[in-house]
């Protein structure tokens, strides 16, 4: 969409600080001995509380209300019966629509300590959306998310899924643009005031591809592969964007 008016801005600040509650409840209580549908429960609690409905469920009928993908699930796992193990890397993404306004956010992190490479490709991709963060300002090229996006992944030595992209938000879950975050200088869209997008990279061990498992919602890696993402939504602006689902101080 594109955000023109203070009431714009207002409602998707509120639903980003709903996404934002749910995710960060779900982090603080994702503990080894739950149930990925236990954890899905809390996100759902909340963003009742914010009177704000899941975006997958409402748009696609997604089996769930948030996405819980675990270790080489990249993307759209289904909350279930798994029970969630110390050393797991876990894929939270909250997307809700709250009053007709739409925010999506995701991390992910390993459960407990983990090793030192699943720590690293974590903290790469967060790296990479800050980069990113960092170069967006209305009147520039899209590429330069694709193009700050890939200078952390080759620094890093990791790929960048092909197949899962960033994406225009706001009023409905996927608008326009949709993109990948890679460098491509073949890209002519241009950033505007007010624009609402996601930045979503996908870093992987080597692939960059991710296919459809048989339950025909996760999307994951072959075995033996770390994949990790990380995604805020945010309005662009003559300056820095504003970030809807930043954290925010004292919550
Ligand atoms: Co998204
Ligand atoms: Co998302």
């Amino acid at each position: 969409m594109n955000a023109r008016t203070q009431n714009d801005f207002a409602h998707l600040r509120a639903s980003g600080a709903a996404v934002r509650h749910a995710f960060d409840a779900m982090r603080t209580a994702c503990k080894p001995g739950m149930t990925t549908a236990e954890l899905d429960a809390i996100g759902a609690q909340i963003l009742a509380e914010h009177d704000a409905v899941s975006a997958p469920q409402y748009y696609y009928d997604f089996p769930g209300t948030t996405c819980i993908s675990l270790n080489e699930q990249a993307a759209h796992g289904i909350p279930g019966d798994t029970v969630i193990a110390a050393g797991d890397m876990i894929n939270i993404d909250v997307s809700a629509n709250r009053r007709g306004f739409v925010a999506d956010m995701g991390e992910s992190f390993v459960v407990g300590e983990g090793s030192i490479e699943q720590q690293r490709i974590c903290a790469a991709v967060q790296e990479a959306v800050a980069a990113a963060l960092a170069m967006v300002r209305a009147g520039r090229s899209l590429n330069v998310i694709g193009r700050a996006v890939q200078k952390i992944a080759d620094r890093e030595g990791y790929t960048i899924v092909r197949n899962l992209g960033s994406h225009g938000v706001g009023r409905h879950i996927h608008e326009e643009p949709s993109y990948i975050p890679y460098d491509n200088p073949e890209e002519r869209r241009v950033l505007t005031r007010g624009m609402v997008i996601t930045i979503e990279p996908f870093f992987s061990t080597g692939v960059d591809w991710v296919f459809e498992e048989d339950d025909g919602w996760t999307l994951s890696v072959p075995a033996g592969h770390l994949v990790a993402q990380f995604e805020h939504t945010l309005i662009v602006t003559d300056r820095r964007p504003v970030v809807v689902t930043e954290k925010q101080v004292g919550h």
